[in-house]
């Protein structure tokens, strides 16, 4: 064989990302934007993030500019144990490991994990990018069906049962691409179910932060203490993504276990970025960042909520998410939000086709909207377009 067609064969088990398409058509016209992926440049914390790094590249440029342990640096290590401490997962420093983004804690537990043939439990919809992970070391991916409590459990208790099933990944908290979060009476009796069985858990606690609605939901592992639960989490959304820094927590032996994996795949996550992000950790800014953020995105959600009642209300339905990026748009059934995405670029406003986010097939007539991406101003202009293109 062609040493290419190797490389196309092995890739083949992941599908190129529409989303990709997308962002680079758009990268050609100016349109309003409920496609994108990103968090809202203007609410990175900057001069917090100047001054942090120049903090450190006077006082600790050995360590920064230096290779650094694989398990990441140990003061972040600290902080992220305490803070998940707090939250009610009780956590020590070596049970947490720093990764290059939360993307690279899934694409690790993968592989400590998965084999190829092994099933893997997601919501239904899940993130597209772990979707892809999974897809990559040829595993079978089980959608359960999830309605906007979350995923139905005794489901999922009945499929945990089954031997070839080796993960449950799910987003507990405002999850992408629905905003859904799994209703507090759902999580334990989910965790028992993996408890019993001994199926891991990969909890995605991306979005955790960024509530809009009243109640603060805790990450999933506080539901049931030793339950077989690794938790991955991110600076990406509440400081961000191109920081490269997050974090997977779990039993200690497991960690370990990831740890040289991570080794193997790029030694350790950027020294630089890891001692920034604690710095401005340990300045105790936040807080107020995740209220600054809260307060913004808020408003935007809100605003996304009231264009769509008064542009589509009748043609469509969605999800009304608590918090998080993300909203899914339904268009009545049989429409194709594929065939829609032509014209509402022609219209000047884009989205994301939501079938992509479905593993087994379905989600159509779906849409995913980023309502934090675009500029407040545009949200309704942007709906009304959207209106248009729907017809
Ligand atoms: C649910 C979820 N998990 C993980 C990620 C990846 O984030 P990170 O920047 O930490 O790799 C994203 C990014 O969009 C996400 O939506």
């Amino acid at each position: 064989m062609d040493w290419k067609a190797m490389y196309a064969a092995r890739m083949g088990q992941v599908e190129p990302s529409s989303i990709m398409q997308l962002i680079r058509v758009m990268a050609e016209r100016p349109v309003i934007n409920f496609a994108s992926g990103l968090p809202d440049p203007a609410g990175f914390p900057v001069e917090a993030l100047r001054e942090a790094a120049s903090a450190v590249l006077t006082d600790d440029w050995r360590g920064g500019l230096q290779y650094g342990e694989a398990n990441g640096y140990r003061p972040l290590r600290e902080w992220v144990a305490a803070d998940l401490s707090r939250r009610g997962v009780p956590t020590a420093p070596g049970e947490v490991l720093i990764v290059s983004g939360s993307q690279q804690g899934i694409d690790l537990v993968a592989r400590a994990l998965l084999q190829p043939g092994d099933v893997v439990l997601t919501e239904n919809p899940s993130y597209l990018a772990a979707l892809q992970v999974f897809a990559s070391f040829e595993t079978a991916i089980w959608p359960i069906a999830t309605d906007p409590d979350g995923l139905d459990v005794d489901l999922v208790a009945a499929a945990l049962r089954r031997t070839d099933v080796k993960l449950l990944y799910v987003m507990p908290s405002h999850q992408n691409p629905s905003g859904g979060t799994l209703h507090e009476t759902r999580r334990r009796p989910l965790l028992e179910a993996a408890a019993h069985t001994g199926i891991p858990v990969l909890a995605d606690e991306a979005y955790l932060d960024l509530r809009y609605d009243p109640g603060d939901p805790a990450p999933l592992a506080a539901s049931l203490p030793g339950a077989p639960v690794l938790t991955v989490g991110t600076f990406s959304k509440v400081i961000a993504p191109g920081l490269r820094v997050a974090w997977i927590a779990g039993p200690e032996e497991v960690i370990e276990r990831l740890s040289l994996l991570k080794q193997v795949t790029d030694l350790h996550t950027n020294s630089l970025t890891q001692r920034i992000v604690y710095h401005y950790l340990a300045g105790g800014h936040l807080p107020g960042q995740v209220a600054r953020l809260r307060a913004a995105y808020r408003e935007k959600r809100d605003a996304l909520l009231e264009a769509l009642n008064r542009h589509l209300a009748g043609k469509a339905t969605w999800t009304r998410t608590a918090g998080g990026m993300f909203l899914l748009l339904s268009l009545t059934k049989g429409a194709s939000a594929g065939a829609v995405l032509p014209a509402a670029l022609d219209h000047g406003v884009a989205f994301v086709p939501g079938a992509p986010f479905f593993p087994a097939g379905g989600g159509e007539e779906t849409m995913r909207l980023n309502f934090v991406s675009p500029p407040l101003a545009d949200i309704d202009e942007g709906v009304a377009r959207l209106a248009k293109a729907i017809g």
